[in-house]
């Protein structure tokens, strides 16, 4: 994945994330809820957390005051120029943002009480040198199945034609390999709503999934998913999630 395409959209959004609208319907359970239920649990005023790829920060600042410090980082500039901003509006004292590649950070070894990871690279062989034994990995990362129905219509996007390559079960293997001891793995399927084109098209230009969406050059293909899909919720939108913890 380019830097490059996250550096854009915070330049154009200032962030991570469009103003676009959306429900979401989760037949079972909700696997943000679900990660950050488990990531506090793990949390303490005593502990030391590393976030891998935290992006504009958002997330890394609300959950600061259930550690001592949280150490987050990035390779985007211009992500963790929004981080920084938001964390001065914020008085947040207890975050440090860093530039560091999260495969090869210049950090110690055991330098960390707790690791997350929240969409970011999957850098397992770094995250276990990173943590301290007996420690705890937990990521929330996109399945295979994510957005399959629009990719298809597209003919292209993040993981294509990998619908079925189980994302758990490559990252329970890669975690076992370095050495974790992977403790809870699931999938999670659940559906946004978009209520118009318009709010899909803008969430497009903000997200991955298509890294080189163009709004204008993609125009027919997103009317032809939007007619396929457009139910009274809105212009469906299938989700993959998976949530997986781990120890070293
Ligand atoms: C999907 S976003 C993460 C979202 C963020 N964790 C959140 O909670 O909103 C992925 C982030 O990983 C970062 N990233 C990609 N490769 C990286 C690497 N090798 N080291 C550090 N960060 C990386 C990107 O710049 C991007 O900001």
């Amino acid at each position: 994945m380019s830097n490059n395409f996250y550096d854009k959209v915070a330049k154009k959004f200032g962030g991570y994330h469009t103003p676009s609208r959306h429900t979401t319907e989760y037949p079972n359970d909700d696997p943000e809820k679900i990660f950050k239920e488990k990531l506090l649990e793990l949390s303490s005023k005593d502990k030391k957390a590393l976030d891998v790829g935290c992006a504009d920060g958002r997330f890394t600042l609300s959950i600061a005051l259930y550690f001592k410090k949280i150490t987050a980082i990035d390779v985007s500039e211009e992500m963790l120029k929004s981080a920084k901003k938001l964390q001065e509006e914020q008085k947040v004292t207890n975050v440090i943002f860093e530039k560091q590649d999260a495969f090869h950070t210049a950090y110690d070894d055991s330098s960390f009480d707790l690791i997350y990871n929240r969409r970011g690279p999957d850098n397992y062989p770094e995250s276990y040198r990173l943590l301290k034994p007996g420690c705890f990995l937990i990521q929330i990362d996109i399945g295979e199945k994510d957005c399959q129905e629009i990719k298809q219509v597209f003919g292209r996007g993040q993981g294509f034609c990998e619908w079925d390559n189980s994302k758990l079960e490559k990252d329970r293997k890669a975690l076992t390999e370095v050495g974790f001891e992977v403790v809870y793995a699931k999938d999670f399927f659940y559906a946004e709503y978009y209520p118009t084109y318009e709010d899909l098209d803008l969430f497009l230009q903000g997200v991955p999934i298509f890294e080189d969406f163009d709004s204008k050059k993609d125009k027919r293909l997103l009317e032809v998913y939007v007619t396929r899909f457009k139910t009274e919720k809105g212009i469906k939108f299938p989700r993959h999630r998976v949530v997986i913890l781990a120890q070293k």
